[in-house]
């Protein structure tokens, strides 16, 4: 085994089953497609769960992917130890319905001793505690020893989410030598030590849940493998901290560098270059994606990422905002699996740059006042923060509430959050009417805008042009796709659409895309030049990403017709001119 870079280790994977026959898919967005059951997507099969429920038809019966996953249940450790993340890729060889166990088994085993030349004698398996089968797989046609094949119960060896297909699994697992083991003589794959790492899940998914506790054989037996890139980037560069990976440590130094801090000088400064190193390659990501900071859902999450970085950032000493330079580091190391990083570097940079702006401006205060308030408490012998404060750092100063309680926890204080949700449902409330007073323009005030940049307005020499869907936002939020039948405010990079002013009602028209149809019967532009196109969709599925938006012509040239020919001659010399 030699050292391999994480580029290279995905594309090594990615080509190994493309030669075993399996279709290479690009990642998908990490905003779920069509499934508000979750909020991102946080593994290889989350994106693909219609193709093994049979509702939808794979492309191929092997397909093959890295998939862009964020995990964010652990946060709170993200920075104080070294091993967790938030963002990671997760390598995966999936079979619909086509082959089982017995090849994925064999397949797994040739990319691991013949394709990245892991030593044999350091590879172990486990397998769910009655599956025969898999131990005669590993054993006697594979030839692992008897004694490195492990069976271990339900909870480690039995991949399920609530109802649907699931199964036992397999996992591989890389022995790193003694010296990171317990030193207990029955030290193996399951304890608890460092010294056996699990790199790859096999999961045979040949059951259907009903989710009450019954499992039915499935008609057609299915294979979903997950392997984390960053974990098999650590294997094989003999690191022992995701920070370390060759990718992730160019932007960890990016940090360093303009902190003006060496890593691994001290433990405190050490948490905090690692909580800003993961989190701005979330973020990145989740930006890219469409996701954008608010204050509900995914767009929460997006925002809390952001500012639980900012805030390291100043305890760094950084006292400016500084994550959107970053993010040039983070894109130079993935534009070669993503090259759409590249194509939006601009907009990804002022999204994050605008919501750093954003809390930067309260964030110093915001700091001090907590400090003010923690003192208050620890001086008077409580060790509860008030709802009414927490509410006042989220509303004055815009720290999400789980910024506060993790600040709060650091020095050993909780916050009285019943009385956080009541003030922040009675503000809710508020807000909701408000919008619902003002009409579809409510959302012209949206803070959700704030961070887009303005739309190139095009329809002055056409009225039909390829464009980019930037935004979807629907309710509360920005989503990544839309199904038939919902009303939503799409935002553009570019648009044909000319906007309601002076008394000329906006454009009307189609956005249209290879899966739907989104019918504009409005477009609005913001204080910030953005052009909002209101409507909703009357076929298939709208999505983030590449469209082409067409006016309807004819209602154009009727309104034209009742134009001042001002317009139109100001419309004809720009036209002229190139304006
Ligand atoms: N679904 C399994 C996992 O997430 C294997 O891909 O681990």
């Amino acid at each position: 085994m030699k050292w391999t870079g994480l580029n290279k280790l995905r594309e090594m994977y990615l080509s190994f089953f493309e030669s075993k026959g399996h279709l290479r898919l690009p990642s998908a967005p990490l905003l779920p497609q069509g499934d508000n059951s979750l909020l991102l997507i946080n593994s290889g099969m989350a994106p693909l769960k219609k193709y093994f429920s049979g509702e939808a038809v794979p492309p191929r019966k092997r397909v093959t992917t890295c998939q862009k996953c964020i995990r964010t249940p652990d946060i709170e450790r993200v920075g104080i130890t070294a091993r967790h993340g938030t963002y990671f890729e997760m390598l995966g060889n999936f079979s619909f319905g086509d082959y089982f166990k017995r090849e994925a088994l064999h397949w797994s085993w040739e990319f691991c001793t013949k394709v990245l030349e892991l030593p044999e004698d350091r590879l172990w398996a486990s397998v769910y505690e009655n599956d025969d089968e898999a131990v005669e797989i590993w054993t006697k046609e594979i030839g692992m020893p008897a004694d490195h094949v492990v069976r271990l119960g339900k909870e480690d060896n039995f991949w399920e989410i609530g109802s649907g297909p699931c199964g036992p699994c397999s996992e591989i697992y890389f022995d790193r030598g003694p010296e990171y083991g317990c030193g207990s003589p029955d030290c193996k794959p399951g304890c608890d030590c460092d010294r056996f790492m699990e790199f790859w899940n096999n999961v045979f998914t040949q059951f259907n849940h009903d989710g009450n506790g019954g499992y039915t054989e499935l008609e057609k037996k299915n294979i979903d493998t997950g392997m984390g890139l960053e974990r098999l980037a650590c294997l094989m560069q003999g690191v022992n901290s995701l920070f370390e990976v060759d990718t992730v440590r160019n932007i960890l130094n990016h940090v360093c560098r303009i902190a003006g801090v060496e890593y691994h000088d001290n433990e405190k400064s050490d948490i905090s270059i690692r909580v800003i190193t993961d989190h701005i390659r979330s973020t990145v990501f989740m930006t890219c994606d469409g996701i954008l900071p608010s204050n509900e859902g995914r767009g929460y999450v997006l925002r809390r990422l952001l500012r639980r970085a900012a805030r390291h950032g100043r305890l760094l000493g950084i006292n400016r905002p500084f994550l959107f330079e970053i993010c040039d580091t983070v894109i130079e190391e993935n534009k070669g699996a993503y090259p759409e990083l590249l194509e939006k570097a601009d907009y990804i940079k002022r999204v994050i740059s605008e919501e750093e702006k954003r809390f930067a401006q309260t964030i110093d205060s915001g700091m001090a006042m907590l400090s003010e308030m923690t003192d208050k408490l620890v001086a008077s012998g409580n060790r509860v923060l008030s709802g009414d404060d927490a509410f006042k750092l989220y509303d004055t100063y815009g720290f999400p509430i789980d910024l506060t309680r993790e600040i709060t926890a650091e020095k050993g204080l909780s916050v009285d959050m019943e009385r956080f949700t009541e003030l922040m449902n009675i503000q809710k409330e508020t807000a909701r009417s408000a919008r619902m007073a003002a009409g579809v323009e409510g959302w012209s005030n949206s803070d959700l805008l704030s961070s887009i940049p303005a739309t190139r307005f095009l329809g002055y020499t056409t009225l039909s042009a390829p464009a980019e869907i930037l935004a979807i936002l629907s309710g509360d939020e920005s989503v990544g796709s839309i199904p038939v039948g919902t009303e939503a405010v799409l935002v553009l990079d570019s648009t044909p659409f000319y906007v309601e002013s002076g008394g000329q009602v906006g454009d009307v028209g189609l956005i249209r895309q290879p899966g739907g149809v989104f019918e504009v019967t409005d477009t609005k532009k913001t204080a910030g030049g953005q052009y909002t196109h209101f409507g909703k969709v009357v076929e298939g599925n709208i999505t983030v990403g590449a469209c082409n938006a067409e006016v309807d012509e004819t209602v154009r040239s009727a309104t034209m017709r009742n134009h001042s020919a001002t317009h139109l001659l100001q419309a004809a010399v720009r036209t002229v001119l190139g304006g």
